[in-house]
Formats: structure tokens, C-alpha cells, sequence
């Protein structure tokens, strides 16, 4: 954390003094995205000091798994087009050394952040923060926790004792930065999605964080990170819920309750199986409340299309089954652990 630090006109009566944070911005949708490069923008003009470093190709549905091309050189274009097959695997755009690309998964892509480009092109600075997404697509819910390489890249940074969150969005279209509907053309619209998700929903809850932190040099308590949906807002949540949402409230909630499993169905036309969602009864072990308060709204809910809600919250990447249950497990076989 910088402790210079940024003066912010806020509402008319108060001016808030927030820390300029260093934060590694990442995603799994491509260094190319509109969410991503609309987040950027916003929490530069928040008088942060951001790194994208994201994957050069969409990195969807990874996890948190940690895989990366072998070859220097980019084998196909990268997501969108702007490297041809043949550029090299990871690199920087020539307008700005603060966005940098590399083709592995977004976990992988934290790590090539924190362990090549920060220490070799900027001195090794602390992280105070890693931010991934938006994603295009929600990731509400624990079956999605483990599948989304969005939140995967955080749970990667919270277990190298890094802050993170991960924002999802449920507006899935995958859009290009540069495209006519994207967000050059877009940057100072306030009304555009993207634009929607980085001002009223990352750059608002980085702040909360930097403030809240004043002098403490961590943003969140150690081994824990942070899960955001957001609902359909702008002119996506108008077309196709008929629903005005412009700056979504965000809401505190847990990560289980009302989540969705998925499957798989066979498709008689094409004879191969399609992917489907299951809906949450079919789906108990998703929901249990076992951690965190147990009477709070759970995010799938919380975030659904309609409601105009954004669903915030905490994650352990403790995963050891809770004290009560755990007993209870520890009791079933204890006659497998006397010798
Ligand atoms: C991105 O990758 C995922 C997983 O392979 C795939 O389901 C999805 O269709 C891809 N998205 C695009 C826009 O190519
Ligand atoms: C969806 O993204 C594509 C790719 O950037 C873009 O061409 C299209 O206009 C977008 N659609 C909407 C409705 O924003
Ligand atoms: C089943 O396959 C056909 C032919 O490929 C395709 O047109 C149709 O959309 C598929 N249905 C589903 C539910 O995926």
C-alpha cells in the first residue's frame, strides 16, 4: 500500500482519504475483454496503481488450475485478434507496460504477475490486492466456486496470503474492448455495462476496502478472499428483464443457499451430451449452512437477473469440514484409524 495518499471529492459534504493500492488485475475471459478493461480504467481513476495481467485466450470454466502453453510463442491468435499466432507467449502492449498477457490459466496468470513481471519491471513492489473479472457469466454458488477460473485466480492469490476478490457478472456476452458495442467507444459512458460493474461495484468495494484498512498493511484477514456477483444492470438488465439498474446495492451474504448444480443431457439430435444446469433441490450438498452466519441470504438468490442486487461474500480457503461435523466424521472412522 502506498501511503500517499489519494484526495477524493466524494459526496458534496465529504472527502474521503483512501490508500492508493498496488493490484494485479486478472480474469479468465482475456486481457481483452471489455469488464476487464472497463475495471481497469476505473480503478486507475481511483489513483490506484494496476497491473492487468490476465490470459491471452478466453480461460473459461479453469478453476483453479495451474497450466500454461509450453512454447514461446502464441499458437493460435490471441482472444480477439489483436496478436497474431506466432507473437510471443506473454508480453506487455506497446502503449502501456502495465497491461501484460500470458497464455496459461488465471491462476497461473497471478503467478506469472506476481513472480516475473512485478519483480523484474517493477521492483518488486508489494501486492496489496488481486481483482478478477468481471466475469462474463455468474459464478454464484459453491458448484461454480470450484469450476470458475475467475475466482479460481483468487483462491490461488489468497493461498499465497494475497487479498482477492472475484467479480462476476451474469451478462455472459463476450465482448472485445475495441468493438463498436465495447468499451473504447464507450469509456466515459456511464450508462454501458462494463462501465456500470467497475465504477458502481469493484472501484466502490476496493474502496471500502482501502479505507477500511487505514494503516493496517492487509486488506482482508489472511486465507480469506472474497466472492461478488452482480446482476444484469444497464441496457441488458432494460431488454431483456425489463428492469432499470444502474448502480446495484451490494448486499452481504453466503456463498451456499439457493445454489445450482449442473449435469449433463444427451442430445438425441447431435447424439453428444449437452451441459445444464440443475436446479438447487437437486443440489443439497451445495447448500448446507455449516460456516460464516447462518442467516444470511445466500448469493445465488441474492444476485439473481431481475433483483438488481450485487451478492458479496467471504470465503475460507480453509476447507476443513467445520468443528460439530467434523467430529462426527472423525467418530465414523475411528475404527479405521486404531491400528
Ligand atoms: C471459452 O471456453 C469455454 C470452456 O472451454 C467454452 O465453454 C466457451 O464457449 C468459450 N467461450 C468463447 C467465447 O469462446
Ligand atoms: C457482444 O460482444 C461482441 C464482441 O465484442 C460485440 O460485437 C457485440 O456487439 C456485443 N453485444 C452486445 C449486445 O453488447
Ligand atoms: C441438439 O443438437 C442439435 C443439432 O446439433 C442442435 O441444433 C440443438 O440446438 C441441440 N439442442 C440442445 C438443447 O443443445
Amino acid at each position: 500500500m502506498k501511503f500517499s495518499t489519494v484526495l477524493k471529492a466524494g459526496a458534496l459534504s465529504a472527502i474521503q482519504l483512501a490508500a492508493a493500492l498496488n493490484i494485479i488485475l486478472t480474469n479468465d475471459d482475456a486481457y481483452t475483454s471489455s469488464n476487464i478493461r472497463a475495471t481497469y480504467q476505473a480503478l486507475k481513476d481511483e489513483g490506484h496503481n494496476v497491473f492487468i495481467v490476465a490470459p491471452a485466450e478466453n480461460q473459461s470454466g479453469k478453476g483453479g488450475t495451474f497450466s500454461f502453453s509450453s512454447s514461446p510463442k502464441l499458437q493460435k491468435s490471441s482472444e480477439f485478434g489483436d496478436l497474431p499466432a506466432g507473437s510471443p507467449a506473454w508480453g506487455y502492449e506497446e502503449s502501456d507496460n502495465h497491461v501484460w498477457y500470458f497464455n496459461g490459466t488465471p491462476a497461473a496468470s497471478v503467478a506469472f504477475g506476481l513472480d516475473y513481471v512485478i519483480p523484474n519491471y517493477f521492483s518488486n513492489i508489494n501486492i496489496d490486492l488481486v481483482v478478477s473479472g468481471p466475469n462474463e457469466g455468474s459464478n454464484a454458488g459453491p458448484g461454480l466456486f470450484t469450476l470458475s477460473g475467475t475466482i479460481g485466480a483468487t483462491y490461488y492469490a489468497v493461498g499465497r496470503g494475497i487479498p482477492a476478490a472475484a467479480f462476476s457478472a451474469d451478462y455472459s456476452n463476450h465482448s472485445y474492448y475495441k468493438d463498436v458495442n465495447g468499451f473504447l467507444p464507450n469509456k466515459d459512458d456511464d450508462s454501458f455495462y462494463s462501465n456500470i460493474y467497475a465504477k458502481t461495484v469493484v472501484a466502490k468495494l476496493v474502496d471500502a476496502l482501502a479505507t477500511a484498512a487505514g494503516d493496517n498493511d492487509r486488506l482482508l484477514p489472511l486465507g480469506v478472499g472474497l466472492n461478488i456477483n452482480i446482476p444484469y444492470v444497464g441496457a441488458p438488465a432494460k431488454e431483456t428483464y425489463n428492469v432499470d439498474c444502474t448502480a446495484p446495492p451490494l448486499v452481504y451474504t453466503r456463498i451456499t443457499g439457493g445454489a445450482q448444480s449442473y449435469t449433463v443431457k444427451f442430445n438425441e439430435t447431435s447424439g453428444v451430451f449437452v451441459w445444464s444446469y440443475l436446479d438447487s433441490q437437486k443440489a443439497p450438498g451445495l447448500n448446507v449452512a455449516y460456516n460464516g452466519p447462518t442467516d444470511l441470504a445466500g448469493e445465488t438468490d441474492v444476485s439473481n437477473a431481475a433483483g438488481c442486487r450485487v451478492a458479496v461474500s467471504a470465503y475460507s480457503v480453509d476447507y476443513t469440514a467445520p468443528a460439530p461435523v467434523n467430529d462426527e466424521v472423525h467418530n465414523l472412522i475411528q475404527a479405521a484409524l486404531k491400528r
